[in-house]
């Protein structure tokens, strides 16, 4: 069966509760491509307010990040579980930002998406490369090191989204090619046939982010291997709309 174009929307520190809500009500008040699958990843904060102005539309909710032990002392933390116990039903892990400015190595990221699909959560599981890796011809290799991180851990990833985010291409303007990100996402689809074998394998959404924007989307959604986005800043705008419609 054919991959379900997938467009998640990554709002990071960004917005306040009106804000928010003055883009969830152009999203639900928009014509969306009925075969799109549309999830909304507000701050933590926002997510309960989301959630209940999403309520009756088919447009998902998304964590930006969540910890892997269900509850303790961990402060400024919010749990896997607590998402689940919350009805938010998808989570963001492995983000480039978290990588770099919070330290999340390849094993974190591991053992919080193992955590989430444990509660039943769905994943967005970022990986890409930094700029000096893409200038040593390093990108297969990394974005395979932290997918091989994660499959060390979890077998089913049919409940995982596979973001290919090359850390270059984020909030820079600097999209990828086409072709560039064609390229890596047909080397993860490899990895994933190789490794998952080639039901799982081709069934595996791989979606691409980094400076996604209206004027490049239809081409990027033209690809064999990209399932969809991941966006960030055009995501705050009525641009969004444009971006799931990318295959229309
Ligand atoms: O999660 C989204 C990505 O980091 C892309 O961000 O669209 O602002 O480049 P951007």
């Amino acid at each position: 069966a054919a991959r379900t174009f997938f467009v998640g929307g990554n709002y990071k520190m960004n917005g306040t509760l009106d804000s928010t809500k003055k883009l969830i009500d152009i999203l639900k008040s928009a014509q969306l491509d009925p075969k799109a699958e549309v999830v909304v990843a507000p701050p933590a904060l926002h997510l309960l307010l989301t959630k209940e102005l999403l309520s009756g539309s088919k447009i998902g909710v998304s964590a930006q990040n969540a910890y892997h032990k269900a509850s303790g002392a961990f402060t400024g933390e919010i749990s896997v579980t607590q998402l689940k116990d919350a009805g938010i039903p998808w989570v963001i892990l492995g983000h480039s930002e978290r990588r770099t400015l919070f330290g999340e190595k390849d094993d974190d990221v591991a053992e919080k998406t193992k955590a989430g699909l444990e509660q039943g959560l769905s994943v967005i599981l970022c990986v890409g490369e930094t700029l000096a890796e893409r200038e040593k011809n390093e990108s297969i290799n990394v974005v395979v090191r932290q997918l091989d991180a994660v499959a060390k851990q979890i077998s089913d990833w049919s409940k995982i989204v596979v973001a290919y985010e090359p850390v270059w291409a984020i909030g820079t303007g600097k999209v990828a090619t086409a072709e560039q990100a064609q390229e890596v996402h047909a080397a993860i689809r490899k990895w994933a046939n190789d490794k998952l074998g080639s039901q799982a394998g081709e069934a595996l959404r791989i979606i691409y982010g980094g400076s996604v924007a209206a004027k490049n989307c239809k081409e990027l959604a033209s690809q064999p291997d990209i399932s969809g986005f991941l966006v960030g800043g055009a995501s705050l705008k009525p641009e969004f709309v444009d971006i799931v419609n990318a295959r229309l």
